[in-house]
């Protein structure tokens, strides 16, 4: 059992925010494999498309996607979530985004209905236009819609910061200003790969968001950097496939762990992530996952 946030986990593995998480039957699948807590996909104030196809290519080091933030909008996902919510004995946490704190706001606002039990503000997108990263890499932004969508609603807030920045710890503690119950470190990677046979990139939009193995060293830096700088828990996602993976994150700083792309191999991985944990704090002597978050500090 974690308590993050005001939240009872009943162990530390949570569903990233992605595909898994388009619907409430998919939300309710990823609970009864034993996930600690769910992320929805991210949802806005309009229905949208997202990127034309190819929008997700499986490389060797994990997979590169653009599908351009696609969901139905708040009005049309209320029902998804109380079906989660439901169907599911775990927290459910509504991961938003918008253009502005107006349309933040109103998001958070549209599915407050379904009671979710966090919002989730995906600032972070590497590949959306006016929605993500260009959003996340301005501190001032980042407060600001922060402080809008904490002032509008009555559970705890939490913020999903990218990685393409210089200064991790300023957008964090940016996020922390504006009222963020806690940071969750990172969005993916921005990469691109080439087709040799066509010499075209291989993406519809060219360009997208790395995850898996291949950026698990790089959220491992942003959430040792970001358990340093920040007063508030850091929950890290990134590269997690095993519950050495997760002890690492956990290690760097991290008071609970998201899980993405390593759900596409098996949905067992929240089962076998969480008893690895368990199992890893029993053998050595510890008495929960806060005896271990942020170990990596204390080395000299
Ligand atoms: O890599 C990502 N892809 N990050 C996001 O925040 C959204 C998602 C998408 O829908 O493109």
């Amino acid at each position: 059992m974690v308590k993050i946030t005001g939240i009872e986990f009943r162990n530390p593995t949570i569903l990233a925010s992605g595909i898994m998480g388009t619907t409430g039957a998919s939300l309710v699948r990823m609970t009864n494999s034993g996930a600690g807590a769910v992320v929805t996909k991210s949802i806005g104030p309009e229905p949208k498309i997202g990127h034309p196809n190819p929008s997700m290519v499986k490389l060797d080091c994990g997979f590169l996607n653009a599908m351009g933030l696609p969901n139905p909008s708040y009005a049309d996902f209320v029902n998804e979530i109380k079906i989660a919510k439901e169907g599911a004995d775990v927290p459910v946490i509504a991961s938003i985004f918008g253009g502005n704190a107006e349309e933040f706001v109103r998001v958070a606002e549209g599915l407050a209905d379904a009671k979710p039990d966090a919002f989730e503000l995906n600032v972070s997108c590497p590949h959306a236009e006016g929605y993500g990263a260009t959003i996340g890499t301005d501190s001032c932004m980042v407060e600001a819609i922060t402080a809008a969508v904490c002032d509008a609603v009555d559970v705890p807030v939490w913020v999903k910061l990218t990685p393409n920045v210089t200064d991790i710890k300023s957008i964090g503690k940016a996020a922390e200003n504006g009222g963020a119950a806690a940071v969750v470190a990172i969005n993916t990677l921005r990469g691109m790969a080439i087709d040799i046979n066509s010499g075209y990139p291989i993406l519809g939009n060219r360009f997208g968001g790395l995850s898996g193995s291949a950026v698990k060293p790089v959220a491992i830096k942003c959430v040792y950097d970001l358990y340093e700088a920040l007063d508030i828990p850091v929950i890290g996602v990134g590269g997690v496939s095993s519950w050495e993976d997760a002890v690492e994150m956990i290690m760097a700083g991290a008071s609970a762990v998201q899980i993405g792309s390593a759900v596409h191999e098996g949905v067992e991985v929240f089962a076998d992530i969480a008893t690895g944990i368990e199992q890893f704090l029993q053998n050595n002597g510890y008495a929960g996952v806060e005896d271990i978050t942020g170990l990596a500090h204390e080395v000299i």
